[in-house]
């Protein structure tokens, strides 16, 4: 399993362009970056796009802050939607927003429509980390203009293992990062490849009660055995409501894999307020789809029954998708689960695995040889174990300074985050009852106390950087 990040390859939330109920207003504009930074061959360049809002800048500021979000896996534009805590803060400091879009995401795309065409993997040769944070660094010069200013880099997800990378290495650009949910360690070596997954197991153990890990732990043989004759696959089927009749053992291994991944993001999302992040989800969803699962259930038709009532609190919130689609788990989403599969292949290489014997999941191995044959066959890609630790240090972060992690414990991705701040210029910040970088979305009423207190300090160690500058 290749676990994703800001949705484990799979969201369901809203095609890009109709992104829903839009809260935040920004112009589009497009800027001109070499195709290839490292080359001195080529002048080769394309147009990534970015999202400017100048309202809240005060005029007679000489050096008003930057507020430069690091764009991660997906269309720039549900990035700028889903980070408020990013607009908020820059009303406070006056700051000009700029959301930049990743390279070979969204509208960004160096060879257009034919970017990820298979016959061409030499169009695949720029999606680096390293082009990604050239592109950031280039852009946020041009804003300049030959002014000094702060500039602050926020980042979610992968976009805050850009943001924390980015004042690591480019220290003279951005004063400070906001790394929020940033699994910087969870790479070879430096985290255990289960951790992930017995999070989540947590998370759904303590939504509720504990049958529902229990159910879960136990469906997967359940779903074996009914597909083992066509009736039981057809019983499936229709249970699930599946576009896709389940046909054959690869069908079936889809679909599980697809359960897996909807456990992952629906711990990610567990918001405590209805959202529409990864998919449109309730309130506190963890526990609305354990709810349908509170029941210990020996006999396997109950079981299946209850497990497709629970399934739809993330796949059919709305009540209006009319299939179950666990062959696309890339269906209408604004994060791009191509791109982040083709990260997955060349440097984002995050080992994952599971043990039955303790969490709900499948037991899977990390099988970094069939992880690289795959990746070769996909994408003529072989994926480098260490890249990322070698470039960046892995657990040794003793050199860096302004950058605040801040992690949810109740986020699986906590588990490959910055728990322990390195030295005193670095802030962890830890929140108990948070999902996936709760803390950069807008304010809510109903989040919790801690949240509140994770902002607010937040805001004053930005504060800071820039009055330092
Ligand atoms: C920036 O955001 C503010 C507040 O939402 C909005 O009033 C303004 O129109 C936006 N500016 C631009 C340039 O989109
Ligand atoms: C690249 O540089 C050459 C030589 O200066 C020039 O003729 C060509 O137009 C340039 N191409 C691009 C895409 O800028
Ligand atoms: C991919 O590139 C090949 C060779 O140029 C071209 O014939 C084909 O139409 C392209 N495929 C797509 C889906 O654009
Ligand atoms: C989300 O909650 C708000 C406030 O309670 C409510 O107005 C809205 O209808 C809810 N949206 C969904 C999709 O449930
Ligand atoms: C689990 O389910 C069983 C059977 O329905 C029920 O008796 C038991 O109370 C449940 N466990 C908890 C902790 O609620
Ligand atoms: C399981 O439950 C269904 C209905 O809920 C019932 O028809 C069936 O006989 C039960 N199977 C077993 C083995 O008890
Ligand atoms: C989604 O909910 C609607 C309304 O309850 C139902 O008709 C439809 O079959 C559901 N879709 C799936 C995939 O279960
Ligand atoms: C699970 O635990 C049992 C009993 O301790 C052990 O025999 C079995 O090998 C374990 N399975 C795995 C996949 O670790």
């Amino acid at each position: 399993m290749i676990a994703a990040l800001c949705g484990a390859l799979l969201i369901l939330a809203f095609e890009p362009g109709t992104l829903g109920n839009e809260k935040f207003q920004y112009e589009i504009k497009e800027f001109s970056v070499p195709l290839d930074h490292f080359s001195f061959l080529s002048n080769a360049s394309f147009n990534i796009r970015y999202l400017a809002n100048d309202s809240y800048v005060d005029k007679k500021n000489p050096q008003p802050p930057i507020f430069f979000y690091t764009g991660n896996e997906g269309d720039i534009e549900w990035f700028a939607q889903n980070s408020g805590f990013v607009w908020e803060l820059a009303a406070q400091q006056r700051a000009l927003v700029i959301f930049a879009e990743h390279r070979y995401y969204g509208k960004s795309l160096p060879y257009g429509a034919d970017t990820f065409n298979t016959s061409k993997p030499e169009h695949l040769a720029y999606f680096t980390v390293e082009q990604t944070l050239e592109d950031y660094a280039q852009l946020i010069t041009y804003l300049r203009n030959g002014k000094q200013l702060p500039v602050v880099a926020f980042g979610g997800s992968y976009g805050g293992m850009l943001a924390a990378w980015f004042r690591m290495k480019y220290p003279h650009i951005v004063v400070g990062a906001l790394a929020a949910s940033a699994p910087i360690l969870q790479f070879s070596g430096l985290t255990p490849c289960d951790i992930f997954n017995k999070i989540t197991t947590a998370v759904f153990e303590n939504a509720y009660n504990a049958n529902c890990t229990a159910n879960i732990g136990r469906s997967w043989k359940v779903f074996e055995s009914m597909a083992a004759t066509d009736a039981g696959k057809k019983q499936l089927s229709d249970i699930f409501h599946v576009c896709d009749a389940i046909k054959n053992a690869d069908d079936l291994n889809n679909f599980m894999d697809y359960l897996e991944e909807v456990y992952g993001n629906l711990a990610m999302a567990n918001y405590p307020y209805n959202s529409t992040f990864l998919s449109p989800l309730p309130a506190n969803p963890v526990r609305q789809l354990c709810f349908y699962l509170k029941d210990l259930h020996q006999n396997d038709t109950d079981l299946v029954a209850s497990m497709a009532s629970a399934l739809a609190v993330y796949t059919n919130y709305t009540g209006s998708v009319k299939c179950l689609d666990y062959k696309d788990s890339n269906a209408g989403a604004s994060y791009d689960g191509t791109g982040w599969e083709i990260q997955s292949c060349n440097q984002m290489v995050m080992p994952m695995c599971a043990n039955n014997n303790n969490t709900m999941f499948r037991t899977s191995n990390w099988d970094f040889k069939k992880v690289s044959d795959d990746c070769y066959k996909q994408f003529h890609l072989i994926p480098r174990p260490y890249d990322i630790v070698m470039r960046y240090g892995g657990r040794n972060l003793e050199a860096a300074s302004n950058i605040i992690f801040s992690n949810g414990l109740l986020d699986p991705w906590s588990g490959g985050g910055v728990l322990q701040a390195p030295n005193n210029q670095i802030n962890v910040i830890i929140l108990p009852e948070g999902a996936h970088h709760l803390d950069l979305r807008q304010s809510n009423p109903l989040d919790p106390p801690s949240v509140t207190v994770a902002r607010q300090l937040e805001a004053k160690i930005i504060a800071q950087w820039i009055k330092d500058f």
